[in-house]
C-alpha cells in the first residue's frame, strides 16, 4: 500500500476522526497536533532541567570550585546563563516557529550544512547518550534499596536503564496527551520533594545551624580549568532549558506561550536549586557533601528519618520524567530532520492513529539502549557538555547574524542583541576552558565525529544518490505498513 492509501484507511476510520457537537465529522490532518498549553510547556522545560542533577551535581560543583561560596555562586550563575540562553530562544523561536530546536535557527543562518552537521550529532550522539544517562541514574536510585549494603550489579542498572527507555519511548508514540501527563506528573512529584528539602533546611537555619556558612571563600580555586568543570557540572543540572524550542509547532498560541513559559520556568528553576545547595550546606560541612556518595539522600537520612525513604524514591520519579521530557524533544528533532530530507525520510512520519512521530521516537530510542551498555556517566557528561554548549554558542550566534542578513523577519520578542553575544563569549569559555587546560584525545575524537557526518551528506543530501532512494524505497514501504505511518500533511 503506498502513501494515499493509508492516507484513505485512515479517513475510514474512527480513531482519526472526531465529532463535534452537531455530529460533524471533521477529520485531523496527519501532522502534529496543537496539544501543549502553557502549564504542559512550563512542565516540559522545569521537568527536564530538574532530573538527577540536582541531587548529585553538588558533589563536583564544589569538588571543582573549592568552597561553599563559590559553590552557590556558581550555581547562581548558571541560573542566570541558563536565563540568558532561554531568552535567545525566546526571540528565536517566535521568529522561526518551526520545531526542532536549534536546528531550523542554524539552518536559517548558516545553511544546510551547519544545521545537518548539528542535527547528525545531536540525533547520532548528544540525545539518546543524554536519554541513556539519565535512564541509568533513574535505574541506580530505583535498584540500590534491594541491594542494601552495596552496590546493586551493573547488569541489573542496564537492564532497568534499558526497559525504561522502552516504556518512556512506548508511552511518547501512543500518545502525546499521555506524554504530556506523565510530565506534569513527575514535574509536580519533582517540586514536591524539593520544597520538602528547602522547608527542612530553612527550619534548620532558623533554628540557628550556620556554622558551615562562616568562611565560605576559604579555599577557592582559582585555576581556569576548574572553574570551567565546576560550571559543566553545575550547566548539567540547568540542561534542558531549551526543551520547549524543540516542540514549536505544537504549541497552543506559540508567540504567547513559549516566551512565556520560559520567563516563568527557568527562574523557577534558578531559585529551587540555590536553596537546595544552602539546604544541603546547612546540614553538611564541605568534606561530608564530598564523601557522600548521593548529596540528597545523605541529606534525607540526616533530616528527615524515619522518612527518609522519600528521597530516593523522589529521585527515581524525577530521572523518570525527566527522561520522558528529553525522550519527547528528541523525537521532534529527528521528525524535523527527516523532513527536511536530512535523515531518511521515513523518520519524518506520523502514526496515523495516534497523531505521534513514531519512527522518530523508536529510532532515538533504540539509539539510547546501545548508549546504556557503555556508559560511564561522569565522562559522558564532561563529553556532552563540550559539544552541546558548542551548538548553543553557534545558535546565539545564529540570533546576531540574522539580525543583519534577516532584517525582514517578524520578531514578537527581541532581547538585546548584547545578551546572544555574552552567550556567545561564554560558550566559547566554556567549550575552549577544559580543552585548554586538560587536552584530551576524547576532545578530538569529538570533533571528528561531528565533521565525519559530511561523509554521508554529500552523497545522500547533496547529490541524492538514485541508489540510495532505490534500497530505501521498499525498506520504507515495509516500515510504513508496520508502524501505520504516513508522510506529514501540511496544515497551517
Ligand atoms: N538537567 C537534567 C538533569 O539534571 C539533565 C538534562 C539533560 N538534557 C537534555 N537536554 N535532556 O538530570
Amino acid at each position: 500500500m503506498d502513501e494515499s492509501g493509508i492516507r484513505k484507511r485512515k479517513e475510514s476510520q474512527n480513531g482519526s476522526t472526531d465529532l463535534t457537537k452537531d455530529n460533524k465529522e471533521v477529520v485531523k490532518a496527519i501532522a502534529l497536533q496543537k496539544d501543549v498549553g502553557l502549564l504542559s510547556g512550563i512542565c516540559l522545560i522545569v521537568g527536564t532541567m530538574i532530573g538527577s542533577g540536582i541531587f548529585i551535581s553538588p558533589k563536583s560543583v564544589l569538588l571543582y570550585s573549592g568552597a561553599v561560596g563559590p559553590c552557590l555562586l556558581i550555581w547562581t550563575a548558571c541560573g542566570v546563563l541558563s536565563t540568558l540562553g532561554a531568552l535567545c530562544y525566546a526571540e528565536l523561536g517566535t521568529m522561526i516557529t518551526k520545531s526542532g530546536g536549534e536546528y531550523p535557527y542554524l539552518m536559517e543562518a548558516f545553511g544546510s550544512i551547519v544545521a545537518y552537521l548539528y542535527s547528525w550529532t545531536t540525533i547520532m550522539v548528544l540525545k539518546p547518550s543524554s536519554f541513556a544517562i539519565m535512564t541509568l541514574s533513574f535505574a541506580e536510585y530505583a535498584s540500590t534499596p534491594f541491594y542494601p549494603g552495596c552496590s546493586p550489579p551493573l547488569i541489573v542498572t542496564k537492564c532497568l536503564a534499558a526497559a525504561a527507555i522502552l516504556v518512556i519511548t512506548f508511552i511518547n508514540c501512543l500518545s502525546v496527551k499521555l506524554a504530556s501527563y506523565v510530565q506534569n506528573f513527575f514535574t509536580a512529584a519533582k517540586l514536591l520533594i524539593i520544597l520538602v528539602i528547602v522547608g527542612a533546611g530553612i527550619v534548620l537555619l532558623a533554628q540557628g545551624k550556620t556554622e558551615n556558612f562562616s568562611n565560605t571563600f576559604d579555599g577557592t580555586a582559582t585555576s581556569f580549568g576548574a572553574i570551567g568543570l565546576a560550571f559543566y557540572n553545575g550547566l548539567w543540572a540547568y540542561d534542558g532549558w531549551n526543551q520547549l524550542n524543540f516542540i514549536t509547532e505544537e504549541l497552543k498560541n506559540p508567540f504567547r506561550n513559549l516566551p512565556l513559559a520560559i520567563v516563568i520556568g527557568i527562574p523557577l528553576v534558578t531559585v529551587c536549586y540555590v536553596l537546595v545547595s544552602v539546604a544541603y550546606f546547612t546540614v553538611m560541612t564541605t568534606t561530608e557533601l564530598l564523601l557522600s556518595p548521593a548529596v540528597a539522600v545523605t541529606f534525607g537520612d540526616r533530616v528527615l528519618y524515619p522518612a527518609s525513604w522519600i528521597v530516593p524514591l523522589f529521585v527515581v520519579f524525577s530521572t523518570f520524567g525527566s527522561a520522558n521530557g528529553s525522550c519527547f524533544t528528541a523525537g521532534r528533532l529527528v521528525y524535523a530532520s527527516g523532513r527536511e530530507g536530512h535523515m531518511v525520510k521515513i523518520l519524518s512520519y506520523i502514526n496515523v492513529k495516534r497523531y505521534t512521530p513514531a519512527p522518530a521516537l523508536i529510532f532515538n530510542g533504540v539509539l539510547a539502549i546501545f548508549y546504556t551498555i557503555p556508559a560511564d556517566i561522569n565522562t559522558l557528561i564532561n563529553y556532552f557538555s563540550f559539544a552541546q554548549w558548542f551548538f548553543y554558542g553557534l545558535t546565539a550566534l545564529a540570533l546576531i547574524v540574522m539580525r543583519f542578513t534577516r532584517k525582514d523577519l517578524d520578531r514578537p520578542v527581541k532581547i538585546p542583541v548584547v545578551l546572544a553575544g555574552i552567550m556567545v563569549l561564554v560558550s566559547c569559555y566554556l567549550v575552549l576552558a577544559p580543552i585548554i587546560d586538560k587536552p584530551e584525545l576524547a576532545y578530538l575524537y569529538c570533533t571528528i565525529f561531528i565533521f565525519s557526518g559530511l561523509i554521508l551528506y554529500y552523497p545522500f543530501v547533496y547529490r541524492k544518490v538514485n541508489w540510495g532512494r532505490k534500497i530505501m524505497r521498499p525498506i520504507t514501504m515495509h516500515l510504513q505498513l508496520l508502524m501505520d505511518v504516513a508522510p506529514p500533511e501540511k496544515t497551517d
